[in-house]
């Protein structure tokens, strides 16, 4: 048995789907920034599958650099503090940036990221995860692309998102049950 045949595990986002998601966002994304100076900032380590197929998909010149964000850590499914780390070393002085995350949930990282990156006077700072959930939100900025949307009580995992540090590594993305 492997961790694929697994009970808890139930296909969500098929690698398919994702694929020609990929797609029809790295048009969007070569349209929005021809001719434009455009770092990608992704945010680890969830966003590493989904950045690495993107930027592989377009066709346009674009530096890529990374910072990292962790709210769960070994909690599992029960957000901590946000630590972010690696701002300071990015060079975005007159630069479009583009973050990248995997999900937005309470959107805490991606503001707390968004807000941090803007004091460094970049040209602009767009942003774009691969889901989004609906869910109560304190704060007020949301992102500018949002590849699919998933329900509000499910914790998703794989193509880059774990359930403690487990399962980053699937194709596609599916709901964990039955997690502590
Ligand atoms: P936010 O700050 O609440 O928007 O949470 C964003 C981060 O929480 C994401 O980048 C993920 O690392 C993590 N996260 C939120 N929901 C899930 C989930 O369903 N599965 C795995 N990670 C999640
Ligand atoms: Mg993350």
């Amino acid at each position: 048995m492997t961790y694929l045949d697994t009970e808890c595990l139930a296909p969500l986002i098929s690698q398919e789907s994702i694929n020609e998601k990929v797609q029809e966002y790295a048009r969007i994304i070569e349209r929005e920034y021809a001719g434009k100076d455009l770092l990608i900032v992704m945010i680890m380590k969830g966003a590493f599958c989904f950045v690495a197929d993107l930027v592989r998909e377009l066709k346009i010149p674009a530096c890529i650099d990374f910072l990292t964000c962790s709210s769960y850590g070994m909690r599992g499914t029960v957000p901590g503090e946000l630590k972010v780390h690696g701002i300071e070393r990015l060079d975005v002085k007159g630069k479009h940036v583009l973050l990248i995350d995997d999900i937005f949930d309470t959107g805490r990282t991606l503001s707390e990221v968004y807000s941090r990156i803007k004091l460094l006077e970049p040209e602009a700072v767009g942003s774009m995860v691969l889901l989004g959930r609906n869910t109560e939100r304190e704060v007020v900025y949301h992102p500018d692309h949002v590849l699919f949307q998933v329900e509000e009580d499910a914790f998703v995992v794989g193509y880059g998102l774990d359930y403690k540090e487990q399962y980053r590594g699937l194709p596609g993305i599916c709901v964990l049950h039955h997690h502590e």
